[in-house]
């Protein structure tokens, strides 16, 4: 079976083509290597440095015939997306589109796409939330992600085309750049492994922060699997349920960093303070029963497991 990724160089999705290529998928990868790395790539995996905004996408669906479309490129700063919404919806819709147009007309099996529930739902009043409550997009980000999905169930009703959404949490790990959707605990330790005291952000009623549902990527990275495997059509939330606020995310990094013999002076036991960004929001936990129940997926690292693991990964770079 192939796969094609798109963003298969990034943060997320070389875990993504690491997991399809452990389970003996063939993967070609789609990435303009805007964000994304070369030595993230999966050796085993095919590359082309290609924009999914550029017509030349099309020669790879031509070429290598992919049976499942995995869409994990995108624009991914929310505070981007308010900067400058244009560029946001040209690569985070227009894109989509351009990858659906060619999975319609070269006969794809299942579209597979990354969306998020840490921003679609906005605000939400009921939490964990699950895939039933009218999202509430409350950035240009969580807007292009939402009319995506709405193209994407277009595309299924019109054409036949079957898709899986997943919509991710927070995701946390590996690769991780500080500057995405959820870069926060990437943001935390590198300050740290810096010697640099980091910074958190909150909205003046509550200084222990966002609270926020933080999944590993090794985990995130199986949701496309059982996706995969299973077919099922539908959209699903991918999380724990579990809620932290941030100042208990940052202690929590700064706890993994000393297990792994790394040196954090006292001082940096408390952050600096700083206001909420635009586009932020308070709350944010995912209900993923519907997940559980007919994708068989549910996260296996808790919060000190994933974290240990990654302060592992950037000290070692
Ligand atoms: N990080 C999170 O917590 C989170 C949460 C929910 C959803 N998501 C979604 O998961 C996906 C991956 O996010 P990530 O955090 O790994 O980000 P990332 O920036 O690490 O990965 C994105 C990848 O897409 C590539 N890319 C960007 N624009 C492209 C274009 N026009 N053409 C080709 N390639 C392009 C980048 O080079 C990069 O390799 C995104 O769709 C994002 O919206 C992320």
């Amino acid at each position: 079976m192939k796969v094609l990724v798109t963003g298969g160089c990034g943060f997320i999705a070389s875990h993504v083509v690491d997991a399809y290529v452990n389970e003996g998928y063939e993967v070609v990868i789609v990435d303009n290597l805007s964000t994304g790395k070369m030595e993230n790539k999966n050796k085993r995996a095919k590359f082309y440095k290609v924009d999914i905004c550029d017509e030349e996408v099309e020669k790879v669906f031509k070429v290598e015939k992919p049976e499942i479309v995995n869409h994990h490129a995108a624009q991914i700063s929310v505070p981007l997306s308010v900067q400058e919404p244009l560029l946001d919806a040209e690569i985070n819709i227009k894109g989509t589109l351009r990858l659906l147009g060619l999975s319609k007309d070269n006969g794809i099996k299942q579209f597979i796409f990354s969306s998020t529930g840490g921003a679609i739902y906005g605000e939400a009043t009921k939490v964990p939330t699950d895939e039933e409550y009218p999202p509430v997009p409350a950035s240009p980000y969580a807007i292009s992600k939402f009319s995506s999905e709405r193209y994407i169930q277009y595309y299924h009703s019109q054409f036949g085309l079957d898709y899986t959404i997943l919509r991710y949490s927070n995701v946390f790990g590996p690769r991780q750049i500080p500057h995405g959707e959820a870069g926060v605990v990437a943001i935390f330790t590198e300050k740290l492994l810096a010697g640099q005291q980091p910074t958190l952000n909150h909205f003046p009623e509550e200084r222990k922060g966002m609270v926020r549902d933080y999944c590993y990527v090794k985990d995130v990275a199986r949701a496309s699997i059982n996706a995969s495997k299973s077919k099922k059509v539908g959209i699903f939330n991918i999380g724990t349920g579990t809620g932290t606020y941030t100042i208990d995310l940052y202690t929590e990094v700064i706890r993994a960093l000393r297990s792994k013999g790394k040196t954090i002076p006292n001082r940096f036991d408390k952050p600096k303070r700083d206001m909420a960004r635009p586009g932020d929001i308070k709350v944010s936990t995912l209900d993923a029963s519907k997940a559980k129940k007919e994708l068989k997926w549910q996260p296996n690292y808790d919060l000190h497991e994933g974290l240990v693991e990654t302060v592992d990964w950037y000290i070692n770079l």
